[in-house]
């Protein structure tokens, strides 16, 4: 039996033309595990998670995920695995506008060919567990920004996802709704089972991490979560 952890990134090399944002970055995640990935603008935080999700692929260097190597599919397995297996949430909701909040938390599920009753059912699930049930009909510019963020994470949960992206989740909402959708995506990851991948600048926000791992200058370092 192996125990590699559930998702690997193995000395990940990125260039932007000149610009290195990957230099031999490594980490992993487990099944179920909580990981804040830190550190200053422009260090490649964002450049690994892409990475990491299959989003962008690395110059060199492996990302695997249960043992097969993201860095070898083609982009239709690429993407098979992303909706699949993967849920997102980033700085700014990037909701459909022109979708009720209820229908958005239903299109993925949609597009995983689910029957609109169905899809709808588990979407008010995923509304009441985030607390946002009472903006179900709303579209997202009627909405709160800490409401929109708990739809999205709504939305990334709803298919039941190993893992969770979270880039900044809660860059843009204030003090108070940051530590709501934190709670609410935290608690809901580990509810049912799935592992976040989760950049921030935030200390606070990284307090709710099982542990940390730091990026300088493209470079990754790990550290026992001191929460
Ligand atoms: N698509 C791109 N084209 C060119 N340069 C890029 C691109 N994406 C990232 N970079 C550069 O790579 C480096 C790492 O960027 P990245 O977005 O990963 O940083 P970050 O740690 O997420 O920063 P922030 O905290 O500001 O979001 C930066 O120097 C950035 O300018
Ligand atoms: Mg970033």
């Amino acid at each position: 039996m192996s125990t590699e952890p559930l998702l690997v990134a193995d000395q990940l090399t990125k260039s932007f033309g000149s610009t290195v944002a990957l230099d031999r970055a490594a980490m992993g995640v487990a099944a179920g595990e909580v990981v804040a990935v830190m550190g200053p603008s422009g260090s490649g935080k964002s450049t690994l998670l892409h990475c990491l999700a299959g989003i962008v692929t690395p110059d060199s260097g492996q990302v695997r995920y249960q043992g097969r190597e993201v860095t070898a599919m083609s982009d239709t397995e690429r993407s098979a695995l992303r909706r699949g297996e993967f849920g997102f949430v980033f700085q700014f909701g990037q909701l459909v506008p022109e979708l009720t909040c209820l229908e958005n938390v239903a299109l993925p599920l949609r597009l995983n060919r689910l029957g609109r009753r169905a899809a709808e059912r588990r979407a008010v699930e995923w509304l009441e567990r985030l607390e946002v049930a009472e903006v179900a009909g709303n579209r997202p510019g009627e909405v709160s920004g800490g409401q929109g963020q708990r739809v999205a994470v709504a939305r990334a949960l709803v298919t039941a996802p190993k893992v969770i992206f979270a880039d900044e989740p809660t860059g843009a909402l204030d003090s108070l709704n940051g530590e709501q959708v934190m709670r609410l995506l935290t608690d809901s990851a580990r509810h049912s089972g799935a592992a976040v991948v989760l950049v921030t600048h935030e200390a606070r926000v990284a307090a709710y991490s099982d542990r940390e791992v730091v990026v300088r200058d493209g470079r990754t370092r790990s550290l026992a979560s001191t929460a």
